[in-house]
């Protein structure tokens, strides 16, 4: 199962200056419950935003053309190999859910109520139509509007 989970503002702005534009603790708890004892998998970048410490209680892959070694993935192609016999959460960034995107089995999009004032990293708002929305909560925390949505692909044309 290869899913993904990402928050994002009203024009797909998911990062500013290395980092979440946003702190907001509902959305964190929500990570945590949808990532919890999975394999996470992201890229370089993020991880540098993570300062290079793995998230506690899930198996921390980084993505790079660069670095190699145990912890370090050169090919996405071994991601979605990876997801056919594990559970595999891709958490960001844009450069790796944008290439993913199509691959994935669910997306957990946090719709946040905002629009980022000079947002520098965005999520490909478009893939979303290949998907459908199959589930919506919403709720605020922290001075904004949230909807925890889950989009599953659309059935191909001819299946
Ligand atoms: N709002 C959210 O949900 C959310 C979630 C996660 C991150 N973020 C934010 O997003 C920003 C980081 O995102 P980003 O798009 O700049 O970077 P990123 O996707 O985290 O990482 C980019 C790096 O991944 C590697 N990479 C990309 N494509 C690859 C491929 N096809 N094969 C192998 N390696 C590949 C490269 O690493 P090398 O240079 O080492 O080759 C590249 O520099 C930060 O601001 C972060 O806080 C937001």
């Amino acid at each position: 199962m290869l899913e993904m989970i990402l928050a994002v503002d009203k024009n797909g702005c998911i990062g500013k200056s290395g980092d979440l534009p946003w702190r907001i603790p509902k959305d964190l708890q929500h990570f945590k419950s949808k990532t919890i004892n999975k394999i996470v998998v992201m890229g370089y970048s993020t991880w540098v935003s993570l300062e290079k410490k793995d998230l506690p209680n899930r198996k921390n892959l980084i993505i790079s053309r660069k670095k190699s070694g145990n912890k370090f993935i050169n090919d996405l192609k071994d991601v979605i190999e990876l997801s056919k016999e594990h559970e595999v959460v891709v958490i960001g960034g844009a450069e790796i859910y944008n290439q993913l995107a199509a691959h994935a089995d669910k997306i957990h999009v946090t719709h946040v109520d905002t629009i980022v004032d000079k947002g520098d990293t965005f999520f490909d708002m478009t893939l979303l139509n290949l998907f459908t929305k199959a589930s919506s909560t919403k709720m605020s925390d922290n001075g904004y509007d949230l909807e925890f949505a889950t989009y599953t692909p659309k059935p191909k044309k001819g299946s």
